[in-house]
C-alpha cells in the first residue's frame, strides 16, 4: 500500500499532562513517522475555522474554549494506511467507549477533553495539513 498522510492535534489537556513524548512514541511504535510538528497556542480565529464543520452543534463554543486553552501541538504523520491507523492509535472519540490501551482511554477524561485530534479520511487530512504547515515544513523521510 501507498504511504499516507494524516493530521494530528495533542490537545490542551494532554500535553499539560506531559504526555507529548509518550503520544509520539505511540505514533512511531506504530510505524507511524512524524513528518512535521511544531507547538502552537491556538487563536479563537484559527480554532473556529479549523472546526467550522461544526460551528452548528452545541458542544461548538466550549469545544473552541477548550481548544484555546493551552498550547497544543500539530503534526503530519506519515505511515501505511496512516488515517485508519492512526484513528485506531486513539481510539473512540468519547474516551468512555474508548478500547484499552487507546491514547483517549489512557490519557482523556471525558468527551469535552479528549487529548488528540485526528483526520477522519485522507481528503480530510489534506485539508487540515494545509491549514496548518506550508509544503516547506512538511519532511518526507528518504531512509
Ligand atoms: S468525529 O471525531 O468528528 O467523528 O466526532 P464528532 O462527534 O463529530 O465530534 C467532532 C469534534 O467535536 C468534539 N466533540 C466535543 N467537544 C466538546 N464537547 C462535546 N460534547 C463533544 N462531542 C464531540 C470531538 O472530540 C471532535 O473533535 P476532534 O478534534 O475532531 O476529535
Amino acid at each position: 500500500m501507498a504511504l499516507e498522510r494524516t493530521f494530528s492535534i495533542i490537545k490542551p489537556d494532554a500535553v499539560a499532562k506531559n504526555a507529548i513524548g509518550a503520544i509520539y512514541n505511540r505514533f512511531e511504535s506504530a510505524g507511524l513517522r512524524i513528518v512535521a510538528s511544531k507547538m502552537l497556542h491556538l487563536s479563537r480565529e484559527k480554532a473556529e475555522g479549523f472546526y467550522a464543520e461544526h460551528k452548528e452543534r452545541p458542544f461548538f463554543g466550549a469545544l473552541v474554549d477548550f481548544m484555546t486553552s493551552g498550547p497544543v501541538m500539530v503534526q503530519v504523520l506519515e505511515g501505511e494506511n496512516a488515517v485508519v491507523k492512526n484513528r485506531q492509535i486513539m481510539g473512540a472519540t468519547n474516551p468512555a467507549e474508548a478500547d484499552a490501551g487507546t491514547l483517549r482511554s489512557d490519557y482523556a477524561e471525558s468527551i469535552d477533553e479528549n487529548a488528540v485530534h485526528g483526520s477522519d479520511a485522507p481528503e480530510s487530512a489534506a485539508r487540515e495539513i494545509a491549514y496548518f504547515f506550508s509544503d516547506e515544513e512538511i519532511c518526507p523521510r528518504t531512509r
